[in-house]
């Protein structure tokens, strides 16, 4: 989260992941100044564990925080990936009223696979 390129929106945001196999990964949200070019934090974690540990990988978990405390669910997009990754990930974040945790296939029912 601290390392958030967030100017346009002030709003920054941090995101890790634990994999199956124990390894853990984070990002943050790297904004543009077109602004459709913003990469979430969400997205940035999975991207960079990808990356390392190549598309075999499985999200076991991901959990996701913000320097306002503000009530903050992965975005469609980011849930969408999320379960590309990890269809049986657990996902952590604020709420209204608190931390909440929800598997993601509660936060994105019928997600898009192609196979
Ligand atoms: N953002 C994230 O990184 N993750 C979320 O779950 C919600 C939104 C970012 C995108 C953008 O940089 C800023 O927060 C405001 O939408």
């Amino acid at each position: 989260m601290k390392k958030a390129h967030a100017p346009y929106s002030n709003f920054q945001v941090g995101a890790a992941l634990v994999t199956r196999s124990g390894e853990v990964f984070s990002g943050c949200n790297v904004e543009n100044s077109s602004y459709g070019l913003t990469n979430c934090a969400e997205r940035t974690a999975i991207f960079s564990a990808v990356a390392r540990l190549g598309p075999a990988m499985e999200i076991a978990a991901i959990a996701v925080v913000n320097a306002q405390n503000a009530p903050c669910s992965p975005c469609g997009a980011c849930r969408q990936v999320i379960y590309e990754f990890g269809p049986k990930a657990v996902v952590y974040f604020q709420g209204p009223k608190g931390w909440k945790s929800a598997r993601i296939s509660e936060l994105l029912p019928e997600g898009f696979r192609l196979k």
